[in-house]
């Protein structure tokens, strides 16, 4: 897979692309990514990507032609599956949605900033709009590495068994149960005699009706829902 970002701030991006299983997924090439500076793209002299808003209010609007110029060098060079507009008023973006993008070879995610981009953008080019919530951030940065997070340890090779993306809180309609390790008494707190009892039909009905009960509790919403 390969994941194209399009930002004005590309160092934002730097840390969360170089540590840790985002950086073992791309030593192991088993995802690219490649951060473009919308700003090498302004065709103007003082290199401005951002200008005021036609009939006038608050907040500049990232500008048409870098943005366009970059789309359209990068859709020259390869096919794109999906091109990405990362914003609030997106759609919200979940697993189910996280797990088709997995399956994607080459994806686009343009970061917004300010008021956002030109519509002009958002029509001509734009195949998904995503939201990582209802709040909203300085830019789409942050947005887009955790949808990159979420879609990188999908694909596979990426996690090892240890951290097999498998049994994650989402995978089947339910949240995450409890885990505990070592010592087994901490100070008097215990961890349940069942996960010490070696008898593996009972620990998996004991991690079932916890996750159960922790999806009731926190999130019923998730039971009687199509979304996932
Ligand atoms: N840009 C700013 N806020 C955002 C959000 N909540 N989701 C995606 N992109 C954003």
């Amino acid at each position: 897979m390969r994941i194209d970002i399009l930002t004005i701030l590309p160092k934002l991006l730097e840390g969360p692309f170089n540590d840790s299983i985002l950086k073992r997924a791309q030593t192991k090439e088993l995802v690219e990514v490649h951060i473009h500076n919308i700003r090498d793209y302004a065709a103007n002299k003082q290199k401005s990507v951002d200008d005021y808003a036609f009939g006038g209010g608050a907040g500049m609007v990232m500008q048409i032609q870098p943005i366009a110029d970059c789309i359209e060098k990068l859709k020259g060079e390869r096919g794109y599956d999906e091109i990405l507009y990362m914003t609030p008023d997106g759609v919200r973006f979940n697993q189910k949605e996280a797990n088709q993008l997995s399956m994607k070879k080459n994806i686009m995610i343009l970061c917004g900033h300010y008021k956002g981009v030109d519509e002009r953008l958002r029509e001509q080019y734009i195949t998904k709009e995503i939201s990582i919530g209802d709040y909203v951030l300085s830019g789409g940065e942050l947005a887009a590495a955790v949808v990159s997070d979420a879609i990188i340890r999908l694909i596979p090779g990426v996690l090892n068994d240890e951290t097999s993306a498998l049994t994650d809180s989402f995978q089947d309609d339910l949240l995450a149960p409890p885990v505990y390790t070592r010592p087994a008494d901490f100070n008097g707190m215990k961890v349940p005699d069942v996960l010490l009892s070696g008898n593996l039909k009972e620990i998996e009905k004991w991690r079932y009706e916890k996750a159960l009960e922790r999806t009731k509790n926190r999130r019923p919403d998730l039971l009687d829902s199509e979304e996932i």
